[in-house]
């Protein structure tokens, strides 16, 4: 195996590895996880489509392998995986994988089927709760789809703050010539921001995209549900608390539910659509319709720490931090092998100052305390960088140097 293979085999073994886990412990169906990985992180194809390619048989010697090297539980072959090598089922090649390769997957029929029965969402007005980098992407998509948004913040300063890199982004897209600037101006006249919460109060659904701290968000949940409508329904951008233990500062918590964008909301196709215990069937089915009517791919996820998202990628940004905190090769060398070897997008250090290195911190600390799996417990070169202010390219500096946006 050649360096630039070994290093990217290195980190995308595992990446494999815990999405069959997740399968296995029931977190998602597997073509969910595929979805996720292709519409949220931009990957050509998912985790199971690209294990069915190359074969289970070389994903299963590849794990072995590591494993026996290293003695690393992150190589120890997933047991489905065992099962299936030792029947022969190998993936594209033996016609069964991951996959039916003769016929449509079920799987992919029941996503379908919960399409067609969704019941109409009527939607004039959203609030949106927070104007930082989701905050913003947020507000631009819901603009852009017509609707009128009024954003919430605590300073009048951040609401500036926030129009002005809409205004950036927007500009940009009419000099392209994508927009005209007619359309920007539309688009940007559909946006108020408030400092007040009474401003939301005319909503028909709420997003909430503020820090990932809980006592927080249940601040804001438990004030906002008083403000709005009886039929408005209040649902989180979190990325990885527990929707269920927001819902519980809500009078009614039927109305409450998940949903989670990802970063570059107006680039990013993925929002993960989270049902509370107490969230209601219709309303469920209807912030899923919100997401189509966005124009995004939205992905049903249960309620547990990091959703599908995160559970895969944290592990992942993590062993890649942490080998190059090693010496494993240079942060390019690691970025590089895994773009070139997968068609990922991104390599995992450049994603991490994309998502931002105190966000991975936040998100990581929460999940770690819920699970105690060993494999979300950030590394210590992460912990560093943001005491030092490195916050990635938000801040100018992460991983890499950025000119300011
Ligand atoms: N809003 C609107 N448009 C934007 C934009 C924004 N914020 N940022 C860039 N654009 C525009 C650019 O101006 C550009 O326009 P043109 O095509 O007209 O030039 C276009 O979008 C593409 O921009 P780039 O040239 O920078 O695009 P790229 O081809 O390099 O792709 C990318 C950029 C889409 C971000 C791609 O690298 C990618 O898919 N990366 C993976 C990102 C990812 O994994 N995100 C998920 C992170 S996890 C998360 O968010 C969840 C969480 O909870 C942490």
């Amino acid at each position: 195996m050649d360096k630039r293979s070994n290093i990217a085999n290195k980190l995308i073994y595992p990446f494999w590895a815990d999405s069959i886990r997740l399968y296995e412990n029931g977190i998602s169906i597997f073509e969910d996880i595929d979805k996720v990985c292709k519409f949220g992180f931009g990957h050509p194809k998912g985790p199971f489509q690209m294990m069915d390619e190359i074969g289970l048989d070389t994903v299963y010697q590849g794990l072995r392998s590591f494993f026996d090297d290293t003695g690393d539980k992150r190589f120890k072959v997933p047991e489905v995986l065992r099962k299936m090598v030792e029947e022969g089922i190998l993936g594209e090649k033996t016609g069964k994988g991951f996959y039916n390769h003769i016929q449509q997957s079920p799987g992919r029929l029941k996503i379908d089927a919960l399409h067609q029965e969704i019941p109409a969402i009527k939607v004039e007005r959203v609030g949106v709760i927070g104007f930082g980098t989701m905050g913003r992407g947020i507000v631009q998509v819901v603009a852009e789809h017509g609707f009128e948004v009024i954003v919430k913040e605590v300073r009048q300063d951040l609401i500036e703050k926030g129009m002005n890199f809409i205004e950036k982004i927007l500009e940009r897209s009419v000099e392209k010539g994508k927009i005209t600037a007619k359309g920007k101006n539309d688009i940007i006249g559909k946006i108020r921001g408030t400092t007040n919460s009474e401003g939301l109060k005319e909503s028909d659904i709420v997003i909430e995209a503020a820090f990932e701290k809980m006592d927080l968000k249940k601040e804001i949940f438990a004030e906002i549900d008083m403000i709005v409508k009886p039929e408005c329904i209040l649902a989180t951008n979190t990325s990885c608390l527990s929707v269920s233990e927001m819902a519980t500062v809500t009078k009614s918590p039927e109305r409450f539910c998940g949903l989670h964008f990802f970063n570059p909301v107006p680039l990013m196709k993925l929002v993960e659509v989270i049902r509370a215990i107490q969230t209601s069937e219709e309303v469920f089915k209807k912030a899923f319709n919100f997401g189509i009517i966005l124009g995004k791919e939205p992905v049903q996820c249960k309620d547990s720490p990091g959703f599908i998202a995160n559970r895969l990628l944290c592990p992942y940004l993590f062993h890649a931090i942490g080998e190059y905190g090693k010496g494993l090769a240079t942060k390019k060398d690691i970025d590089n092998s895994v773009k070139l070897e997968t068609g990922f997008p991104m390599g995992p250090l450049e994603l991490t100052d994309l998502i931002g290195l105190d966000v991975c911190l936040d998100i990581s600390e929460a999940m770690f305390k819920k699970t105690s799996d060993r494999n979300l417990d950030p590394p210590f070169l992460l912990k560093e960088m943001v005491r030092k202010g490195y916050l990635g390219k938000k801040s100018g500096k992460g991983f890499y140097d950025y000119s300011p946006i």
